[in-house]
């Protein structure tokens, strides 16, 4: 079958990119993966086995251990979704050996998207710089800390999780300074992406804005109108 077309989604926490690339894949019929839940999957394994998400030989064995024909399953478990998922998942995700162990599974997703798709949308950090740096469109979608802050905290609140601003906040900033500074495949922007601050957009605002930049990028133009 031809090549499939790459969508590269990146961004940090509570930016907007998972609602943004899930919309994305709907309107476009192509296959989405949220690849967070792949360093959350080994965060949680690790954790599960009453591990430390910082040692670096436990989080290094559960990227192994994880095999592409049952991580479909594992990546629709809730638990991932908790908030100390997410801190042990920036945690593994500095272990250089662990982000080689995923690169596999998320390139192999991009080049045979499940269900036979045309494309697919990736979504994480380092999509556009290291995963799939030939993406046909590269989008870096952004948003102030205390925005996404405020996101997560709406987030959090819903699912009747008490929390305070204050806390969210400080999390927020934490796992940015982790994300950015660390020394493989830090969060940045590819040198090519199109750059979607949505501070003060709703989420059809920035899904709009991204289909405009994707069809003139890519030349599709029957999701265009
Ligand atoms: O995947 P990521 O952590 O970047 O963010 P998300 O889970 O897609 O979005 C976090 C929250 O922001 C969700 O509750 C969205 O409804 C909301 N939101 C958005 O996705 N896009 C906007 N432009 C504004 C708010
Ligand atoms: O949804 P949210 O943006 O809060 O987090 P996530 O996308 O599920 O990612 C959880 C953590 O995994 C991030 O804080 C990163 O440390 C790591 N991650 C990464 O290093 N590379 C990716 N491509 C995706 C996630």
């Amino acid at each position: 079958r031809p090549t499939a077309m790459v969508i590269a989604i990146d961004g940090p926490a509570a930016s907007g990119k998972g609602t943004l690339s899930r919309r994305l894949a709907d309107r476009l019929h192509f296959a989405h993966l949220d690849t967070g839940s792949l360093y959350r999957a080994v965060g949680l394994a690790v954790l599960r086995a009453g591990g430390n998400p910082s040692d670096a030989a436990q989080a290094t064995e559960a990227a192994y251990a994880l095999h592409p024909e049952t991580t479909p399953l594992v990546l629709a478990d809730p638990a991932l979704r908790a908030d100390e998922v997410a801190s042990a998942a920036s945690q593994v995700a500095i272990v250089p050996a662990v982000r080689e162990a995923l690169l596999a599974f998320q390139r192999d997703f991009a080049a045979y998207p499940p269900g036979n798709a045309r494309g697919a949308v990736l979504d994480g950090r380092d999509i556009g710089t290291i995963v799939c740096p030939d993406a046909d469109a590269k989008l870096f979608v952004t948003a102030s800390v205390e925005a996404r802050a405020e996101r997560r905290l709406k987030e959090l609140r819903e699912r009747g999780v008490p929390v305070i601003y204050a806390a969210v906040l400080e999390d927020m900033r934490e796992r940015d300074a982790r994300d950015s500074q660390r020394a493989v495949a830090p969060l940045k922007p590819a040198a090519d992406a199109f750059l979607l601050d949505t501070s003060s957009m709703n989420a059809d605002q920035a899904l709009d804005a991204a289909i405009s930049f994707i069809c003139s990028k890519t030349g599709l133009s029957d999701h265009c109108a």
